[in-house]
Parts: C-alpha cells; sequence; structure tokens
C-alpha cells in the first residue's frame, strides 16, 4: 500500500479549518508538538497518539520563545523533507503535517531576515507575518518551571508552555503526546492543562533508547564517539540507583552520590541529579512515594538529560 501523503498546513486559519471539519465528521484528532529534526523517540510519539485518536497532526515549528540568547536558535537542526518522509513511513502515516512560520515573535520587529536577535533575554528570530506586532503574552507554570532545567533554562518553560498553548488552540486536539524523556516538560503541559481547563487528554510516552541504553535525542548526534561512550553513564548509573532502591536503599542522597560519582568518573559534568516527587517534582529526602531520579550532564559540549521513574 502506498504511504500517505499528510496534508503540510502552515496557516493557521486553514489549520483551524482542517480540525473544524474533522470534529464535524465526529473524528476524534491527536496531536505530537515537535521542533522537526525527528528521529525514532519523536516516531514513538506518533505510534502512541495513533492509539488515542482517529486522526493524527505533527506539528514541526522552532519556537524562539524557548531559546535564550546563549543557545543558538539560527543553528537548530531542521530537515523539514526528511521528516515528512520519516513521518509517512510510520504505520497509519500522519494527516497533517502543521509547519508554521511563525507563532510566536517575542517584541516583534519588522525585518523577515532569518536570523536571530535578542531582546528581553529571549533570543528572537525575525521572520514574522504582521510587520511591526509583536507578541508579549507569556504563559508560565510558576512553581514547576523553577527547579531541574528551570535552574540553568531560566525562560526555557515559560516558552514552551506559551507555544503549546497557541498550538493547542489552534489545532483543536482531544489528545496530546509528549515523550517523559522530557519529564518537567511532560508534567508542566499536564498541569498546564488542568489548570487552564483545556479539554485535552495529556499523555506521557516511555523514553526511547538506543540499544546501548542511550535515551535518544536530537542532541546525541552532536557527542564525538568517545563522548558517547562516557554517556552511558547515565543510563547505568540510574539503572544502579534504581535496583539499589528497590533492595531497600531509600536514602536519596546516598542514592543521589551514587549517580553522581559514576557521571563525574565516566567525564561527564552533572548540571544536576535529583530525586523529586512525580507530581511536584520537588526533591525528597528519602523514597515514599513515587519518585523519578532526573539528571542533567554535560559530555564536551553536549548537555544531555535522562531520567528513571522509581515506583516502589
Ligand atoms: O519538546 C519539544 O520539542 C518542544 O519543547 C515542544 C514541546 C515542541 C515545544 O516547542
Amino acid at each position: 500500500m502506498a504511504a500517505k501523503q499528510p496534508l503540510i498546513i502552515s496557516d493557521k486559519n486553514q489549520m483551524r479549518k482542517w480540525s473544524s471539519t474533522m470534529k464535524s465528521q465526529g473524528k476524534t484528532i491527536g496531536l505530537v508538538p515537535t521542533m522537526g529534526f525527528l528521529h525514532e523517540g519523536h516516531i514513538s510519539l506518533v505510534r502512541e497518539v495513533h492509539r488515542h485518536a482517529d486522526v493524527v497532526a505533527v506539528s514541526i515549528y522552532v519556537n524562539p520563545g524557548q531559546f535564550s540568547p546563549s543557545e543558538d536558535l539560527s543553528t537548530y537542526p531542521s530537515d523539514f523533507d526528511g521528516d515528512v518522509r520519516k513521518l509517512m513511513a510510520v504505520p497509519g502515516g500522519v494527516d497533517v503535517v502543521f509547519h508554521p512560520h511563525n507563532l510566536y515573535n517575542y517584541g516583534g520587529t519588522d525585518t523577515n531576515k532569518k536570523s536571530a536577535s535578542v531582546i528581553n533575554n529571549v533570543a528572537v528570530l525575525s521572520c514574522i507575518e504582521q510587520k511591526g506586532i509583536g507578541h508579549e503574552t507569556w504563559v508560565r507554570v510558576e512553581n514547576l518551571e523553577k527547579g531541574l532545567c528551570g535552574k540553568s533554562r531560566p525562560i526555557f518553560f515559560r516558552g514552551v508552555a506559551t507555544v503549546v498553548t497557541k498550538l493547542f488552540n489552534i489545532v483543536e486536539p482531544d489528545v496530546a503526546v509528549f515523550g517523559k524523556k522530557d519529564y518537567q516538560q511532560w508534567r508542566i503541559i499536564q498541569r498546564m492543562v488542568r489548570d487552564l481547563d483545556f479539554s485535552i487528554e495529556v499523555i506521557g510516552s516511555a523514553i526511547i533508547r538506543d540499544s546501548d541504553g542511550l535515551a535518544m535525542s536530537s542532541r546525541n548526534v552532536r557527542l564525538s564517539p568517545e563522548e558517547r561512550e562516557k554517556a552511558l553513564s547515565i543510563n547505568k548509573s540510574l539503572l544502579g540507583a534504581k535496583s539499589a532502591a528497590a533492595n531497600g536503599q531509600m536514602d536519596c542522597n546516598k542514592l543521589r552520590n551514587l549517580v553522581i560519582q559514576a557521571i563525574t568518573e565516566a567525564g561527564g559534568r552533572i548540571d544536576y541529579a535529583e530525586i523529586v516527587d512525580q507530581q511536584s517534582l520537588e526533591a525528597v529526602e528519602s523514597i515514599e512515594a513515587p519518585v523519578v531520579f532526573c539528571v542533567a550532564a554535560w559530555f564536551g559540549k553536549v548537555r544531555l538529560i535522562d531520567n528513571m521513574e522509581i515506583d516502589l
């Protein structure tokens, strides 16, 4: 059977029209928001959304609002044609690829050049539809965004929450799937949906790992073979901590030290290694309820994140 060719929609009004047509036919809509440059981890989200919805939209949008000036927005990798081919190869394909050119333009500029500039500490990609009128509204999930990745990336989650709100308002999905690899992001979106009464089910999908255990990420291609080898210490040490917990070690400081030591000895630089409550994302001292062990570590110039749920 020939692979299904998705509709490619850039215009948000057309996107809305498609969604309302689907709804008028009684179909449920599933959405997978992405920034493109798709890998097997994203594809697993598409497979998951197929289990929950009649029709499927994948958005591909590199969101300037979640990049700080030190993170290079203008060199973020993209391969739109390759992404569409990968989506066509998924069983059931996808119905729509929503590929807006500009959804959020903080501050606003009146040029069309595709280069990054900086306004109030936010990277701004100047490529706007409506000249001169920028955006200034942010959605914040105040407490959940503070810890873990929020410490070293203080503007990241408001950028994510804001653009996901816009995607939800435009696509109006019934279900949206996010990867649990970005655990904090998934919990923030869930909380936002609850707090703001979006009528959307937010599903977290399991982390997809390469055969050597490394969690899939667009950043992995930037690791040298040596760095990649060292980075395996993340998953190995998290598995070690999980089995120590299963054998009765409930002291989070001891478990954290196991992981910090293993990653540091392998040559990684820890950004954070925290054991937190799965809902509140607040650090816990001993494991008494379901927790998640979250790690961010640098290998050379690449910052990787990973996590492991511990449900005892
Ligand atoms: O996880 C991502 O790729 C992005 O943060 C998201 C959810 C698409 C928002 O830009």
